[in-house]
Order: C-alpha cells, then structure tokens, then sequence
C-alpha cells in the first residue's frame, strides 16, 4: 500500500544521471564523464544560496542516453532533458537555471 505526499521541495528538482559503467563494458556512462562531481558542484551552489527546500539535486541511475561524453540531466516539473558537459562553466549554467525565478 502506498500514499501520496508533497514533495519536500517547493520549487524545482533536478535529476542529474551519476551511472558509472565499466569501462572494459565499451558502452560509456554519465560517471565516467564527470557527472558526480557536477552534481556536487550544483549541490554546493544551491545549499551556499539558502534554496534547500526549494530545489532538489538528486543523483539517478541510468537515464537510457548514456553519452560518449558529458552527462544527462533531468529538471522538473517542467520535464526538460539534456545532455550536458561537466565542467564548471557547465555546473554553474545548470545552478542558474535551477534557481531561476525561486
Ligand atoms: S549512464 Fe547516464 S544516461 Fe546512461
């Protein structure tokens, strides 16, 4: 049996895909690409801005894009699904737009 609930952030929520694959698989992956790190650096832009509670970074398992290179990242509620690079110019553009109007 199971109930809804609210969700325990009030504005928005990003899904940032941290699959680390084996390399010796030959198929790439969103942790072999940095994504782990630009998921923490997203984490620290948000909690150094006040905003938890308000936006949500969750690590999730393989979003079915895997990329050769970057990441894919999910926002919601506005379901807007990307592939993106993981340096921090990249970091600080997705902190932007998970932010704005919050
Ligand atoms: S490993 Fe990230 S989408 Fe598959």
């Amino acid at each position: 049996m199971s109930k809804s609930v609210p969700p325990p952030y009030t504005h928005r929520h990003l899904l940032v895909c941290t699959n680390a694959r084996d390399p010796a698989t030959g198929k790439p992956s969103c942790g072999m690409n940095g994504a782990a790190r630009l998921r923490e650096q997203i984490k620290v832009a948000v909690k150094e801005r006040g905003l938890k509670g308000k936006v949500k970074v969750t690590a999730s398992g393989c979003l079915d894009f895997c990329p050769a290179d970057g990441c894919v990242v999910a926002f919601y509620p506005e379901n807007t699904w990307e592939i993106s690079a993981t340096d921090a110019a990249a970091g600080e553009s997705l902190t932007a737009r998970l932010v704005e109007g919050v």
